[in-house]
């Protein structure tokens, strides 16, 4: 049996917001697999996620696949990844309390807190995605929308990687980064506007160009490009269940992919069974992305 054995990596996972979404079901499967679970959350979800964490109410949710008990997370962190650092916030959010509260939540603050207290990264997870607009067409996006889904959705992984590299680079077993994405960033799918589907192309490029940049510290960056899931930001698309559904009556596995799929091949591609894969984009779709003509839906 070839193992997947994370034991004492560190996992520093961004974009968990509640136990539903690809993120949380990725912490579950690299904490299944031994990792160490950090997350970094929203400032304005941060509280959410500490009651899932330990409520009894969400003890069912906490359970770990492949009967391996009970998800431990070590430290939830405030960050806001559209701040590299506190200087970049402005004055009307720094004075919003939901926020004030949380001290720094920027990239470099995040960097900082996981730097003291865990002394090394080994894995990190981007899973997070915004547009201030993602229900208007393309052609009806304004600029700072477009602008916004792309610092949120794309730089941030750039910004996240150059923060933590001094944490990720030349690790024992090599350190991990893989970033979320989405088949509208290759080709067009209709309500995937408000600059997301810019957003998942740059993403994929960016994931390739920082695979070359940081390869030599023995980095790997790759890419998860998900079918379609009725998570939080997918309901706020509108019609996922429609692309839901329609998904898993073309794909070549008749059906929609699930958020454990997502985060079992997380866990693989963070483990030394991956160990020479980097750059890649992974389709996890049940084969929707190579069908040229559907079968009549
Ligand atoms: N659900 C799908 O159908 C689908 C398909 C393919 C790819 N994806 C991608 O998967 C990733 C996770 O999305 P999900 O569907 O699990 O939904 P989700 O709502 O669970 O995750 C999105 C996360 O992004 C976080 N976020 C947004 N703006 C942020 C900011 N400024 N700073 C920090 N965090 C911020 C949110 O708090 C949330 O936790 C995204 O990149 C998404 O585009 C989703």
């Amino acid at each position: 049996m070839i193992p997947i054995d994370l034991s004492g990596k560190v996992a520093l996972v961004a974009g968990v917001g509640d136990d539903r979404g690809f993120a949380w079901h990725i912490s579950k499967a690299l904490n299944a697999a031994g990792a160490r679970i950090v997350l970094a959350t929203h400032p304005r979800l941060c509280n959410v996620v500490t009651n899932i964490l330990e409520r009894d109410l969400d003890k069912e949710s906490r359970q770990l696949p492949f009967g391996a008990g009970e998800l431990k997370v070590e430290k939830v962190i405030p960050c806001d990844v559209e701040h590299d650092t506190m200087d970049d916030v402005d004055e009307k959010k720094r004075e919003d309390k939901r926020f004030a509260k949380h001290g720094d939540y920027s990239i470099q603050g995040l960097a900082n807190t996981v730097g003291k207290e865990f002394g090394a990264v080994d894995i990190l997870i981007h899973s997070i995605a915004f547009s201030p607009e993602i229900k208007n067409k393309a052609i009806d996006t304004s600029r700072k929308a477009y602008l916004q889904a792309l610092s949120i959705s794309s730089y941030s992984l750039t910004a996240m990687l150059k923060a933590m590299q001094p944490l990720m680079e030349n690790r024992p077993d090599g350190a991990s980064a893989i970033a979320l994405s989405y088949l509208g960033g290759d080709r067009v799918v209709p309500h995937y506007g408000g600059g997301m589907s810019t957003a998942k192309a740059a993403l994929q490029i960016d994931a390739k160009q920082l695979a070359s940049n940081l390869g030599p510290k023995n980095i790997r960056v790759n890419i998860i490009s998900a079918g379609p899931y009725a998570s939080r930001a997918a309901s706020a698309i509108g019609d996922i269940d429609e692309m839901v559904r329609h998904a898993a009556s073309c794909s070549p596995l008749p059906r929609g992919v699930t958020a454990q799929e997502v985060g079992n091949t997380a866990a693989f591609l963070c483990s030394p069974l991956a160990a020479a894969i980097t750059g890649h984009v992974l389709y996890v779709d049940c084969g929707y992305n190579v069908m040229g003509i559907f079968p009549k839906d």
